[in-house]
């Protein structure tokens, strides 16, 4: 008997019902989100989220080159999935909408590092930013993430003095007598984008957990954790 028909309607219909599952029925549901424009409460509509200026977009780009996400995720789980918020990572767990600019999506499965959905917000300093990444021991000392040297030129101090963005370094990580630690613009576009990292505003699906909500998540997990230990 010939089994050729059967055999292509069964592959065809493989094929359409993984279509439909994993491209029409996601784009579906996630496809058309829109940016949300709430009321807060001093009566101001806020637009969010808001695609990312220029230098911090080439930053992404940056970022997704040097690997960064291999040591650091993107994302914040709610509350009582683990203590995210309570480590200040975000102010509330993150969704689907807060990603609609990034192309790709840096969510990032290991956490050798912080995530940093929010680090724009957690910490805004330029310089630290740059200082960090020039050499992280200067802001945390011990730590294992890599220095990023090449983001960085070290030239001699021109005849007007030293640049006016170059770091203030100190002791053992400061330049050599007569030169100085300049950022280069990969640096900068970087630093842009890491304090473009912002997650705080709330979506009608993901609000700020209220201070009650999440004093009763931490008792319950408490509750939870008291047998086990035990
Ligand atoms: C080998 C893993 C590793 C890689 C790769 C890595 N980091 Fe880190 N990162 C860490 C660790 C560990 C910390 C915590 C200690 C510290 O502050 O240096 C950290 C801290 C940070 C912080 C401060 C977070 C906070 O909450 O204070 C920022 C910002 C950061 N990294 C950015 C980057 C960027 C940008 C890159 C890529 C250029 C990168 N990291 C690559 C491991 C890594």
């Amino acid at each position: 008997m010939n089994y050729g028909p059967l055999l292509f309607l069964g592959i065809l219909f493989t094929l359409a019902s993984s279509w439909v599952g994993l491209v029409l029925m996601p784009n579906r549901q996630l496809g058309g989100l829109t940016p949300d424009t709430s009321t807060n409460a001093a009566g101001v509509v806020v637009v969010y989220p808001q695609a990312r200026p220029g230098e911090a977009q080439q930053g992404a780009e940056i970022y997704r080159s040097l690997g960064c996400v291999y040591c650091h995720s993107q994302q914040v789980r709610p509350e009582g999935f683990g203590s995210d918020i309570e480590r200040g990572w975000g102010k509330r767990r993150t969704v689907s909408r807060d990603y609609i600019y990034d192309k790709p999506v840096m969510l990032g499965t290991s956490r050798t590092g912080p995530d940093l959905t929010n680090i724009g917000e957690r910490q805004p300093s330029v310089e630290w930013h740059l200082s960090h990444l020039y050499n992280p021991q200067i802001t945390s000392k011990g730590s294992v993430m890599p220095p990023y040297p090449f983001l960085f030129e070290v030239r001699p101090v021109g005849a007007r003095g030293p640049s006016a963005d170059a770091l203030k370094l100190s002791g053992e990580h400061a330049a050599p007598a007569g030169f100085e630690v300049v950022p280069t613009a990969a640096a900068k576009q970087l630093v842009a984008y890491l304090r473009s990292l912002k997650t705080s505003s709330p979506l009608p699906e993901a609000p700020l957990p209220r201070k009650g909500e999440s004093d009763d998540a931490k008792s319950s997990a408490t509750a939870t954790n008291t047998p086990a230990s035990k």
